[in-house]
């Protein structure tokens, strides 16, 4: 790890990512331990989340920590005109670590600059979700048994979508293919491509769901975000773009999983819920175990 803070994926190395993988695990068999008893962690919340926000509180209160924080700025100092510099410098004298989600992209490697004590990135913008990417690979890895040679097929909003961006980064170390499926408007970012390109992973583009999906052996869909569009039309235009329906996975190769970082809006039918194949709610569940880790290894307590 190069410093304490977890902003980008980049922040972890390969080495990491599997480190953070086993300590989760161990967190599933066993995850009530009195790790971070006498610690405090502040969640940070200037955008809205449930399950980013609930399960990082979750995992502090099963290792024994205490969380303070807030979810909602219209009740802070925020609402009086409070910087987010001084936000976090007072936070970081409160709390032994900062949780922080925030709708601008870099605001968090900005906080990560001025806070005394980690920062750990819940989500900035559009650019990065990396404990969200940790959670994907963990699911990946428990699905697959393996993070090698896989298929991965991302569907959706693959422009302002943190999650797919963070993840492809993470995916680079174990040799993957992708395939990406979005609308022309949607499109996966060129920086992310020449990423791609130079590290000589195959990817393939397409804007038709079927019969792409058919070779994956993950299909992360992802939803089309309303929050990241400045003109609602053009949101109208894509909303409904993709929609997974039982029906289209009877093609699918057996050990097909499929990922959402939730929430959902219509992009995957409720028929799918029930399919074997749908794996998007223990996704969620994962996101306990995989934030113990991350707590524990930011706080070199383990
Ligand atoms: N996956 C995720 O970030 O969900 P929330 O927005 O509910 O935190």
């Amino acid at each position: 790890m190069k410093n304490r803070s977890l902003v980008a994926i980049s922040d972890y190395s390969k080495d990491d990512y599997l480190e953070i993988m086993e300590l989760a695990a161990q967190f599933e068999k066993n995850p009530v331990q009195k790790i971070l008893d006498g610690k405090v962690v502040a969640t940070l919340f200037f955008e809205p989340s449930t399950r980013t926000r609930l399960s990082f509180e979750s995992a502090v209160n099963r290792l024994g920590g205490k969380v303070l924080g807030f979810s909602d700025t219209s009740q802070t100092s925020v609402s009086k005109g409070e910087t987010l510099k001084d936000t976090i410098k007072m936070v970081s004298c409160y709390a032994d670590l900062i949780v922080m989600r925030h709708p601008l992209e870099g605001a968090a490697r900005y906080a990560s600059e001025i806070s005394k004590v980690p920062i750990i990135n819940a989500g900035d913008g559009a650019n990065q979700h990396p404990t969200q990417c940790l959670l994907d690979l963990y699911s990946i890895k428990k699905t697959q048994g393996t993070l090698d040679n896989l298929k991965i097929t991302m569907v959706g909003d693959l422009k302002y979508g943190r999650t797919v961006h963070s993840l492809l980064m993470a995916m680079s170390y174990f040799n993957p293919s992708f395939s990406f499926i979005a609308p022309e408007e949607l499109r996966l970012p060129d920086e992310y491509k020449q990423f791609l390109k130079q590290r000589n992973i195959k990817f393939e583009e397409h804007t038709e769901m079927a019969p792409n999906i058919n070779d994956a052996d993950i299909i992360y869909m992802t939803r089309v975000q309303r929050e990241r569009f400045a003109d609602p039309l053009e949101y109208e235009k894509v909303k409904n773009v993709y929609v997974l329906r039982n029906s289209m996975l009877d093609n699918t190769k057996p050990n097909v999983k499929i990922l959402h970082p939730l929430p959902r809006v219509n992009e995957i039918s409720t028929d799918v819920d029930d399919n074997p194949k749908a794996y998007y709610f223990e996704q969620a569940q994962n996101a306990v175990y995989t934030r113990q880790a991350i707590i524990c290894k930011t706080l070199q307590l383990l």
